[in-house]
């Protein structure tokens, strides 16, 4: 007999039905986690706090064409699905799913899944599509898992705001939970991407973090123009490494909406290419407009 603990693992989507349909049966709820694989200590902690809920942990690895536009790095994007079924496994995955492109998407896909206006800032402005790719597979994903609770890392803010928003919208049964973005100790997100890096670019990276934490700082010190931030964290960087800016932004946290002086609740986010690599980091600080106030009675 198979250990009731071990791993289930199946790269088909009936296959998958079944053993959530079983555990269903057994009254268990389901916790869910799509990722693209190479897994590091930023997944695992989405694999901690879906164990945290009780429920049954799924977790899907797929490289999904989808979200890459056509001159990204959908080829080269690092796989290792043997080493990371045995992370899962170790940190008690109770089934992965990954599946190949064919089982996804069989036929040519007409029906897509759009999240307006979130999708049009930011990374969705930078990489046209992308948005609209990954809210499509999470949907299938989503369909084909049914789970319960969905884990997203705030590394990908905006993501985790569109899912949300796609579940608000569309009325799914699903608890959306974020997780807080796990660092290097240099503070640098950990990222999939990070191995592309060469020992300089790597080193140098560090500056994305720390830029955020200056501005931070700067923001709780009364700074309250986004001008200003985004200005102060652009020299930051600029200066202290060789990567190309793509976007530094200050938005609402809650609706990436503009923001000239900050009042309430923002979302600093910035990407930047080192090379080819292009990495993204991002920090919400919680401001409210009587803050300023009261530092100055
Ligand atoms: P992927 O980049 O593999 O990330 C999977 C999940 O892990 C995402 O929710 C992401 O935000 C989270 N994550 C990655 N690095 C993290 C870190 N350093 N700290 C906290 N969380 C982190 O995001 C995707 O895959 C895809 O777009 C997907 C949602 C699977 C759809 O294809």
């Amino acid at each position: 007999m198979k250990g009731r603990d071990s791993m289930k693992r199946t790269s088909h989507i009936s296959e998958l039905r079944e053993i959530i349909a079983m555990e269903r049966g057994r009254g268990r709820k389901i916790a869910f986690i799509p990722t693209m694989g190479y897994l590091h200590r930023g997944h695992l902690a989405l694999v901690e706090q879906a164990k945290q809920t009780g429920a049954f942990v799924v977790l899907s690895i797929f490289v999904n064409p989808l979200q890459f536009g056509p001159h990204e790095d959908y080829a080269s994007y690092p796989r290792d699905l043997d080493r990371d079924a045995s992370l899962v496994k170790d940190a008690g995955v109770d089934a992965l799913f990954h599946p190949s492109v064919e089982e996804m998407y069989p036929q040519q896909m007409v029906t897509y899944v759009e999240v307006g206006q979130l999708d049009t800032v930011l990374c969705g402005a930078k990489r046209p599509g992308h948005f609209r790719g990954v809210t499509t597979v999470v949907s299938k994903l989503f369909h084909i898992v049914q789970p319960d609770f969905a884990f997203f890392g705030q590394k990908d803010y905006q993501q985790y705001l569109i899912i949300q928003r796609m579940v608000n919208d569309l009325n799914l049964p699903i608890e959306v939970c974020p997780v807080s973005i796990v660092r290097e100790e240099d503070g640098l997100a950990i990222s999939s991407r990070n191995v592309f890096l060469t020992s300089e670019q790597r080193q140098e990276a560090k500056v994305l973090s720390q830029s955020l934490i200056d501005a931070e700082t700067c923001l709780r010190s009364g700074e309250r123009s986004t001008r200003t931030l985004e200005k102060q964290i652009r020299e930051t960087i600029s200066g202290n490494c060789h990567g190309i800016i793509d976007y530094v932004e200050v938005r609402d946290a809650e609706d990436l909406s503009e923001v000239t002086m900050i009042e309430r609740p923002v979302l600093i986010a910035l990407a930047v290419k080192f090379g080819s690599t292009r990495l993204i980091d991002n920090k919400v600080v919680e401001v409210y407009s009587h803050d300023q106030n009261d530092d100055e009675i």
